[in-house]
């Protein structure tokens, strides 16, 4: 066991830790950024089921779920395709309406949850072309689906899934440029500064690591807080979702995350001084947006934790601890913005003497529907 991870206390430290590796793993001989070029066969071989699609359905669960959240602000704005993100367990039961023009994208890491084989069994049956993101190679879902990307992560041990999530985005990410590019929707000197820019993300996502005695020291602060609230826009809101499903999972600390602006719309109520709010405010296009709910949660004596981009300097004033994360393109950010959430989650579980790698009542891979 203690082979297995790897010098590390847990096999989820050790997996967050493997995530530049992972991602790396997930994008090599998929992209040439140099040249602008993804060659992904899974897509290239159904390019016209994509290109025709009148939109895209992606069903999941959980963590996969979100990772799709992320998909769809990431197709819908780089390929203009339009996306739908469905819980695989209300899709396959609410009689949906989908036709052979739709293509619908499955994301599991295991590849065995039951809803989303069944999503997957109803889609097909429906004459819709069905997607795999998987990351166990051979798993029911890569084997039930039309066509498919791995995830090359690695095996994930640990129940909380870390290195599944980003290394899903980073097959997103790819799928939304390569479809973005095939429209004309992106130019190939774009395809080329992006894809750069994706490349400097795994050894970005190591310097983020070593913030991890910071993190622990946040952790120390909050680890008793009996509810916390998570905050993000746009790319990021995703990531709020995430992060609050990490707390929740594994130190059950009640958690929520929000999109930022509909904070206003009821979890206002919650802020007072003993509530912690972590919120990302990395966002370039909303940055005044987010810094106005900091200041309504300041107003409010909630304690602001605020994942920033580095030099920022506005939240530094009003927060109560700043995470810095390295620049990069604001698609990519949600690579980025997870990291410290992980950590904080892990330090939390672990300072409270929880089961960090088989928290109760939870099973790897939900089998049963
Ligand atoms: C994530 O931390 C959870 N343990 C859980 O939500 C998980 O993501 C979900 O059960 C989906 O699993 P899958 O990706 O293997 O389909």
């Amino acid at each position: 066991d203690q082979i297995e991870k790897g010098g590390y206390d847990h096999f989820m430290l050790k997996e967050i830790h493997e995530q530049p590796k992972a991602i790396i793993d997930t994008y090599r001989g998929r992209m040439l950024p140099d040249e602008g070029i993804i060659r992904m066969s899974g897509i290239d071989n159904h390019m016209n089921k994509f290109l025709n699609a009148e939109r895209i359905i992606i069903v999941a669960c959980g963590t996969s779920w979100h990772a799709g959240l992320v998909g769809e602000y990431l197709i819908e704005d780089k390929a203009r395709i339009p996306v739908e993100v469905e819980y695989a367990s209300e899709f396959r039961y609410r009689n949906p309406i989908i036709t052979s023009k739709d293509v619908v994208i499955a994301i599991s890491q295991s590849g065995e949850t039951a809803d989303t084989l069944a999503a997957i069994k109803l889609a097909k049956s429906k004459g819709a072309f069905v997607f795999g993101i998987c990351n166990v190679v051979g798993s029911s879902i890569a084997r039930e689906t039309d066509a498919g990307a791995y995830t090359h992560a690695g095996p994930e041990i640990g129940v909380a899934s870390t290195k599944a999530f980003t290394t899903q985005i980073t097959v997103l990410t790819l799928i939304a440029l390569k479809l973005a590019s095939k429209k004309g929707e992106i130019s190939k000197s774009e395809l080329r500064t992006f894809l750069q820019k994706m490349q400097l993300i795994p050894k970005k996502v190591e310097d983020l690591l070593k913030i991890d005695e910071k993190v622990k020291e946040i952790a120390a602060v909050y680890k008793d807080a009996p509810n916390c609230l998570y905050l993000g826009r746009g790319f990021n809101f995703p990531v709020a979702l995430e992060g609050a499903l990490k707390l929740k999972e594994i130190s059950y600390i009640h958690a929520e995350g929000y999109p930022a602006a509909e904070m206003k719309h009821g979890p206002i109520a919650l802020i007072d001084e003993n509530m912690p709010i972590f919120v990302i405010a990395t966002n370039k296009g909303h940055y005044e947006k987010v810094v106005s709910n900091i200041q309504e949660i300041k107003s409010r004596a909630g304690k602001i934790i605020a994942i920033v981009t580095e030099g920022d300097t506005q939240v530094k004033d009003i927060a109560d601890h700043v995470i810095e994360i390295p620049e990069t393109e604001e698609a990519l950010t949600p690579l980025l913005t997870t990291i410290p959430f992980q950590l904080l989650s892990y330090h939390i579980a672990v300072m409270l003497n929880k089961n960090v790698d088989q928290p109760r009542n939870l099973a790897k891979s939900v089998t049963v529907e």
